[in-house]
């Protein structure tokens, strides 16, 4: 998911940014170099780790954390900067329907922040939001533990969250955040990872699969993914222009790349950015794993949609329809060219239960929007590549976006048959019946570009602030890539959770996992606290529970 842009939050994130910058110490920019792939301190925690990704029912990624040693599912967005959960002060429907943060435990690594007075609120581009206020806790992903973690406690929202996934783990940039910008010294958790320096290499690896295979790698990459290290692509992160009262340096916002073209059978259209003048011409594409969907600017979809016969524009969200029978392979390209391709069933949806004869079909097209971020690449495109989120270093390093490609960029497209086939086991017919009557593009006014300044923001650019710390040597992002340099993980582990109906559910990988219960601390169960009479009764309650539990 992407955050709603909020040009009024710039000047106090950049207030917050320039007081980093200038609390650093000058003895990091000429600090010894650590070796590649050692860790700061062997004795602090796990310096990589690998988690099983799962997919939910509502088509995002989550993974299971630990929160103070209570397990929850959060779902994976690199489309946003914050890792908020859902508390059992939220009595909200959306709130109810999946395992909560336990106010009432009293977690004993929860640590408050300005008496819990701090807000946190967040809206996504979907229109839905969460508020609450900020607070720090253990935390706990793929066995790498960060103690005083800021997060969101959520206390109201109207989020759909399904499949007891508890909340967020935004993977975004600092200058993304909205605690960060709230709070001090409150990083995202994997900007914490990597100021910190606790990960041998700032880097996370992702794998995403249909079923529960995929991986989340803290630090590393998954080489039972990754076979052949020549193939992965780098393509450099773009930075964005200062706005707010931050004047005199660009910095990371968004993991967008530079996109030089989309192909369909191998036919090519050059991306017609919405404001060539910033972005120097080029097409801005944002890879979110937090978005089950892939959208373009209309002047490109349009374009795209054209080389499909008997395509045509269903309704205002920008949907399309192909006809299902379509054999064709869709291609993005970025940077000097390598051009990963879609096959019909990593892009079609489904097709419309009122016309089965036709397939909607990704991309939808969006209005213009103020950031100039033209295409976000979601979930179709990340299924099929192994991608590598390289965080930048302070001083050395620029942040980089490596792709591996899983699809076979030289075989034949599928065959319609196989189409077929696929979505008929899948089911996944959609409940729509179309317009018997042809949609014509709409229109929209182009507002004025957001990071409208004259400070240039150069694609790689290397920063001074907000990226890991400089004592890390580079790999990436140098003219040639050393990627077998990188810490390598490989496979996963079994990890048995048990839902809060009862249900047992397991992915099975090589190393052995304990077993982990959704929402409940370990050795724990209160009530949730709007079922209990009154305060003081509710500590008692827990004391006794508590209590009894230590004499069990
Ligand atoms: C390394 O770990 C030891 C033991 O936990 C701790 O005392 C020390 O402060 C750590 N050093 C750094 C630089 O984090
Ligand atoms: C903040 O919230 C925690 C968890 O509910 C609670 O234990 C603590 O007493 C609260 N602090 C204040 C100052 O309200
Ligand atoms: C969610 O709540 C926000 C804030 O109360 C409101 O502006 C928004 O319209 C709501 N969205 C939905 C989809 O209910
Ligand atoms: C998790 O980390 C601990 C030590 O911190 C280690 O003993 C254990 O093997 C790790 N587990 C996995 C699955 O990596
Ligand atoms: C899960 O998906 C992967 C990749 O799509 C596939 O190779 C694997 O066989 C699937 N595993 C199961 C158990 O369905
Ligand atoms: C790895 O990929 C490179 C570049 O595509 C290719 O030249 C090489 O043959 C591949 N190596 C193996 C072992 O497949
Ligand atoms: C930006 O401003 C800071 C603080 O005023 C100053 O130290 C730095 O030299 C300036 N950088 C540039 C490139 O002008
Ligand atoms: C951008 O590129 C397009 C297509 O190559 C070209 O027609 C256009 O003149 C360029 N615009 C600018 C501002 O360079
Ligand atoms: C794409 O190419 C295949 C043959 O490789 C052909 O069967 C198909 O009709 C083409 N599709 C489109 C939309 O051009
Ligand atoms: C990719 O497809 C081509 C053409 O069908 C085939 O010759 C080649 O073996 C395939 N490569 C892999 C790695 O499957
Ligand atoms: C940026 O601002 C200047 C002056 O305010 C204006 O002339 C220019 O058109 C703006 N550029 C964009 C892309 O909005
Ligand atoms: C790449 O890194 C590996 C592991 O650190 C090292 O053995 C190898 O010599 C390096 N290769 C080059 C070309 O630097």
């Amino acid at each position: 998911m992407i955050v709603l842009f909020l040009v009024l939050n710039f000047a106090l994130q950049f207030q917050n940014a320039l007081a980093v910058t200038l609390n650093l110490p000058t003895s990091l920019q000429s600090g010894p170099a650590m070796l590649a792939g050692q860790a700061l301190n062997s004795t602090t925690s796990t310096a990589f780790g690998i988690s099983p990704v799962s997919l939910a029912d509502d088509g995002t990624y989550y993974v299971v954390l630990q929160a103070g040693q209570i397990s929850f599912r959060a779902a994976l967005d690199t489309g946003s900067a914050d890792f908020w959960l859902t508390s059992t002060e939220c009595t909200t429907s959306s709130c109810t329907a999946v395992p909560r943060y336990p106010l009432t435990y009293a977690s004993p690594t929860f640590v408050s922040i300005n008496n819990n007075d701090t807000s946190f609120k967040v809206s996504y581009a979907d229109g839905t939001g969460a508020s609450g206020f900020v607070a720090r806790e253990t935390v706990e992903v793929a066995n790498v533990s960060v103690a005083n973690q800021a997060f969101g406690v959520v206390t109201n929202s109207n989020i759909t969250l399904v499949d007891e996934v508890s909340g967020i783990l935004g993977l975004g940039f600092s200058r993304q955040s909205e605690i960060y910008a709230t709070a001090v010294n409150a990083t995202p958790f994997f900007s914490t990872l990597a100021e910190q320096g606790i990960l041998d290499y700032p880097i996370f690896g992702l794998s995403l699969t249909r079923n529960a295979t995929g991986t989340l790698a803290l630090g590393a990459i998954d080489v039972s993914v990754v076979q052949n290290f020549s193939q992965v692509v780098w393509n450099e992160v773009m930075p964005f222009s200062p706005v707010g009262t931050q004047t005199n340096t660009s910095g990371y916002f968004y993991w967008a790349i530079q996109m030089s073209s989309f192909a369909v059978n191998g036919t090519e259209y050059t991306p017609q950015p919405t404001y060539p003048g910033p972005t120097d011409n080029s097409s801005i594409a944002l890879l979110d794993v937090g978005t089950p969907g892939l959208y373009g600017p209309y002047q490109d979809v349009t374009r795209l949609y054209g080389s499909f016969p008997s395509s045509r524009l269903v309704d205002d969200s920008g949907q399309w329809v192909i006809p299902c029978d379509s054999s064709a392979t869709m291609s993005f390209s970025f940077g000097e060219g390598n051009s990963f391709v879609l096959e019909p069933t990593d892009y079609i949806i489904g097709p419309a239960e009122g016309n089965p004869d036709l397939c909607l079909s990704w991309p939808k097209a969006s209005p213009p929007s103020a950031d100039g971020v033209d295409w976000i690449l979601g979930t179709p495109f990340l299924r099929t590549v192994y991608s590598i989120w390289s965080y930048g270093i302070d001083y050395v390093e620029p942040p980089m976006i490596g792709l591996y490609p899983r699809n076979n960029a030289s075989a034949p497209v599928e065959p319609s048959a196989a189409v077929e086939s696929f979505f008929s086991s899948e089911s996944a017919t959609i409940a729509t019946t179309l317009p018997n009557y042809l949609l014509s593009t709409p229109t929209y006014t182009t507002s004025p570009y957001a990071f409208n300044t004259s400070v240039p923001a150069v694609s790689g650019e290397i920063v001074q602030s907000e990226l890991a710390t400089s004592t890390y040597s580079p790999i990436i992002g140098t003219l040639a890539v050393n990627v077998t340099a990188l810490p390598q993980v490989s496979g996963a582990y079994t990890l048995l959770v048990t839902e809060t109906n009862g249900a047992i559910v397991t992915s099975t990988y090589h190393i052995s996992q304990p077993s982990v219960t959704l929402g409940v601390p370990p050795g724990w169960s209160g009530a949730a606290p709007h079922n209990l009479p009154g305060v003081g009764l509710t500590i008692s309650i827990l004391i006794a529970l508590v209590a009894g539990t230590c004499i069990l």
